[in-house]
């Protein structure tokens, strides 16, 4: 059902961002194209080799370190192989200079587990200051799908739902987040959707595009 997806996933600086591997070898064993961009926090939680080491693709952070596209200069021609040696499949091409706009044209859907407050109130407010929020900002039209992972303090603040409220009225499907033992040990809302249920979730919006109810989806 999420055969050959491109499915970009966004991992934000929440404790959970360490679920989102497990989420990536899923969505990758499942035959779909996984591309990450994580957020500078979401790096101190959590490597970027570990979802290289699953998807087989490159991991973006950065809307300006070099090294960042040093594998996205390729050819998406099938026939081509990959720039990276041992990926599994071509990561998207890198398009006059900005990693942003590439990963965009590539995406069909987008999903950001774990997503943050923060990330959260940037999306609702446009605003861009790093590659994962300047990339979200310009795939707006896309499917996208969030999971939401925080304390429950911060989950109930008026401003948070604020955000989400305006995410919904923007057309972003939310995942949670669910009633469990958060980090700091209260059980609580706050806890991030299981990997699998996430995964669920994207068949279904899959399953859509198989429908021909949602059009986004290139063959
Ligand atoms: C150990 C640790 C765990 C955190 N977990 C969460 C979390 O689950 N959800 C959240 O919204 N913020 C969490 N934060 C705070 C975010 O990392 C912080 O708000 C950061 O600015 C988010 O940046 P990002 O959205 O760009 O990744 C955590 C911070 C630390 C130090």
């Amino acid at each position: 059902m999420i055969e050959n997806l491109s499915i970009l996933l966004g991992v934000t600086g929440g404790v959970a961002a360490y679920k989102a591997v497990e989420l990536a070898s899923r969505l990758t064993a499942g035959g779909a194209k996984v591309t990450t961009v994580m957020t500078e926090n979401a790096c101190r939680l959590v490597g970027p080799k570990s979802f290289e080491a699953v998807t087989g693709s490159a991991v973006y952070t950065s809307l300006w370190n070099p090294s960042d596209t040093q594998f996205t200069i390729c050819d998406l021609r099938p026939d081509k192989p990959p720039v990276k040696p041992g990926a599994k499949y071509l990561a998207p091409r890198f398009t006059r200079g900005s990693v942003h706009i590439s990963l965009v044209d590539w995406a069909e859907l987008v999903v950001v587990a774990p997503a943050t407050a923060n990330i959260i109130g940037k999306i609702a407010n446009g605003i861009c200051d790093d590659l994962l929020s300047t990339t979200l900002c310009a795939c707006w039209a896309k499917p996208k799908l969030l999971a939401p992972a925080m304390n429950n303090n911060m989950w109930e603040n008026p401003a948070v739902q604020r955000n989400v409220e305006i995410l919904k009225e923007m057309g972003y499907e939310l995942i949670g987040p669910v009633k469990g033992r958060l980090a700091c040990g209260t059980e609580a809302i706050g806890r991030m959707a299981e990997p699998q249920d996430i995964l669920q979730a994207i068949e279904k919006i899959a399953s859509e595009f198989n429908r021909g109810e949602r059009k986004e989806r290139r063959e």
